[in-house]
């Protein structure tokens, strides 16, 4: 949880240049007040004139929000269009056939260039041979992929034949792969070989054959394997089929499926405060409307710039500002193999001078850990590079401390690229609250203001909005176009977890603590208010990885609590109760490593627990509750001033304290 105090003497203040304000989309504060006017006077309006003036429809639609069946909302219900019509065709028709739509670079540093018009080709070719194999509009595809041209070309052409496609990140575990595979009921995986990352192959069939070896995933006909590496993988008859195949001999065109805007066009699986991951469920015209606004508003794209986003498509920031709003908006964007590191800690800022990169978005973590990088190593600093490029720089996923922020503002942006800190979720996405680059005067470490429409609050556990200055629950008043649908399979839980009763059932609960400033109103955020840990810009939820803990043979209980680190802003602390006796020295050091990689196939590496503290109970209350905020006490190696009276056994935190 980021540091409030550290906000609150947060003063500094940076206004956009004056360059670009004149220039951008939204420009000057004034701007940003009307549009935020105009939204309160005529909210419905607002939106359904963006909608027509954004999104190519096949059929117009005619009712803008439809509030009957709240909190299932609905936009644009009776229009039509289709997304992939509109990031690809719609580019074709503005005279971007011939304009680059992707520098991909892979791993080893080749790149490659694809056009809008070669793009277009590749989707509509993947898009019929997906229907070649008899898949349709709404049946669910699984996309297992690394970053790729392949994998936006597989996404895309999900939404070119109405299929609801759930990426899942080639980072998850055969155990994830298959919870999600049975949950979205896919009829289809599109996988790898293998993927690449800082020179080395990674399986990624491999792993999507032991998933289904788990069994359980009936649904699948088919696995759909792109030949990356051209690795040494099994091929089932009948059921696996290569890419390249099945594409072969497809036509370059594809008749688009034209669906309703509620039409779901992805399920994305992210973790939620209970055990079993939720199904986030996004619909076409809202969310595309979302990605192009946001790439117009919060990046104000241009038709020159180089766009890039470092995050996998795996993740909710891949799927919006890689696979969707660059296109929707006929951007050229970088899409990028590797990692930061390979071959070396300057790659990002490398890669920046090399392809002339105009506008970069990144995670805290990994501009906290170049800096770190860049201590140790003075040939990687940013400085080593030229990034006179850059004009934007963007900030997603995590609080940005004001320290990372400056330094990525001084030596990354040459103090005169504004940053947007971005906040949002799965849930929410775009973008919801984030300084505009040629409006908002920036405060590091503060999100600032919510985007015109977005109407974001603090308010108390009653829903009563709270004061500036005191810090409360993060709640969206009203639903906006780009919102999560419903959960997966499970609507109830939709309902509880995002509207709940408490807060009159209404208001959008996002599951995040924040505070606003008391002059300037502006938002931060404080950290999350539920049971999920954000871990290097990664949500894991903690009850997710106690129940991977307490599935191994040796655990008799776990709780699993965050503690905040210098690099990935939170770390996975775990305190475990073997069903032996408590290991101490070797032992423990020799079990802990069996539990971490446990967690890793249970899961994922993501998920590793940075710490494993064994005890011979945990501290409960008489009636067994596990009182965590005291282990998130004893995590940070800081003494527990609370209250312990109700403790079933104080004498336990003592024996927790050490780290072993
Ligand atoms: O806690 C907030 C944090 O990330 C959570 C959402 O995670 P996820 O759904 O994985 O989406 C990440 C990419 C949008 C939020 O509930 N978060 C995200 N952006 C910020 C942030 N916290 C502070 N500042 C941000 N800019």
């Amino acid at each position: 949880m980021a540091d409030i105090e550290t906000f609150k003497q947060e003063n500094r203040i940076f206004n956009p240049p004056a360059d670009f304000v004149r220039d951008a989309a939204i420009s000057g504060m004034d701007n940003y007040k009307a549009m935020c006017a105009a939204a309160e006077r005529d909210y419905e309006g607002f939106w359904a004139n963006l909608a027509r003036e954004n999104i190519s429809w096949q059929k117009p639609f005619t009712k803008v929000l439809d509030e009957s069946q709240a909190p299932f909302y609905k936009w644009f219900d009776d229009g039509q269009l289709n997304v992939s019509y509109n990031c690809l065709e719609r580019n074709l028709q503005n005279g971007n056939a011939e304009k680059t739509a992707i520098i991909f670079e892979a791993d080893d540093g080749t790149v490659t260039r694809v056009s809008y018009q070669q793009l277009h080709d590749k989707v509509c070719q993947v898009a019929n041979g997906l229907k070649s194999l008899g898949i349709r509009k709404g049946d669910r595809v699984v996309i297992y992929m690394p970053m790729s041209v392949e994998g936006i070309a597989a996404m895309q052409a999900c939404a070119r034949i109405g299929a609801t496609h759930s990426v899942v990140f080639g980072g998850f575990s055969a155990k994830s792969l298959q919870e999600r595979i049975i949950d979205a009921g896919a009829v289809a995986v599109i996988t790898a070989d293998e993927q690449v990352r800082g020179g080395k192959q990674l399986p990624l069939k491999a792993i999507v054959d032991e998933a289904l070896a788990m069994g359980g995933c009936d649904s699948i006909r088919n696995i759909i394997v792109y030949r990356r590496t051209g690795g040494n993988i099994n091929m089932q008859q009948g059921r696996d089929l290569w890419l390249q195949d099945v594409t072969a001999g497809q036509a370059a065109t594809c008749e688009p499926e034209w669906v309703n805007a509620e039409h779901p066009l992805f399920i994305l699986y992210t973790s939620g405060s209970t055990g079993k991951p939720k199904g986030v469920q996004h619909s076409s015209g809202g969310y595309l409307l979302w990605a192009a606004l946001t790439m117009k508003w919060t990046f104000d794209i241009k038709p020159t710039d180089v766009f890039w986003c470092t995050a996998d498509i795996g993740w909710v920031t891949g799927h919006t500002y890689i696979a969707y709003g660059p296109l929707a908006v006929g951007a050229t964007q970088i899409v990028f193999e590797g990692v930061p590191t390979y071959p070396h800690a300057g790659r990002f800022w490398d890669m920046i001078a090399r392809h002339k990169a105009t506008i970069f978005y990144t995670a805290p973590t990994a501009i906290r850990s170049l800096i770190k990088a860049s201590e140790a190593d003075a040939k990687v600093h940013p400085k080593n590079f030229d990034l006179s490029s850059l004009r934007l720089l963007g900030s997603v996923g995590e609080p940005i401390n004001p320290e990372a922020w400056m330094w990525y503002y001084r030596n990354v942006g040459n103090e005169k690229c504004p940053i947007a800190d971005t906040f949002w979720q799965t849930e929410t996405g775009g973008h919801m609250i984030t300084p505009l680059p040629g409006a908002t005067p920036m405060v590091p470490g503060s999100c600032t203001l919510p985007l015109p429409g977005i109407q974001a609050a603090v308010v108390d556990e009653t829903g009563n909005e709270l004061p500036n200055g005191q810090g409360g629950i993060l709640v969206v008043k009203r639903p906006w176009p780009s919102m999560i649908r419903t959960i997966w399979g499970d609507p109830e839980r939709f309902k509880k977890s995002y509207f709940p009763e408490e807060l009159g059932g209404k208001m959008y609960l996002a599951g995040d603590g924040a505070v606003r400033n008391e002059q300037t109103g502006y938002f931060t955020i404080t950290g999350r208010i539920d049971d999920v840990l954000n871990v290097s810009g990664h949500r894991m939820g903690t009850m997710e990885i106690e129940s991977a803990l307490v599935a191994n043979p040796l655990v008799a209980e776990a709780a699993v609590v965050g503690k905040p680190d210098e690099t990935t802003g939170e770390a996975i602390c775990a305190f475990v109760v073997l069903k032996r006796a408590r290991p101490n020295g070797d032992e423990a050091k020799q079990i802990a490593k069996e539990l971490r990689d446990w967690v890793a196939k249970e899961i994922g590496p993501i998920a590793k627990p940075k710490e494993i503290r064994f005890g011979d109970n945990l501290p409960k209350t008489r009636s067994g509750k596990i009182m965590r905020r005291l282990l998130r006490v004893l995590a940070k190696g800081e003494q527990i001033t609370q209250d312990v009276s109700t403790l079933e056994n104080p004498a336990i935190l003592e024996q927790l304290k050490q780290a072993q």
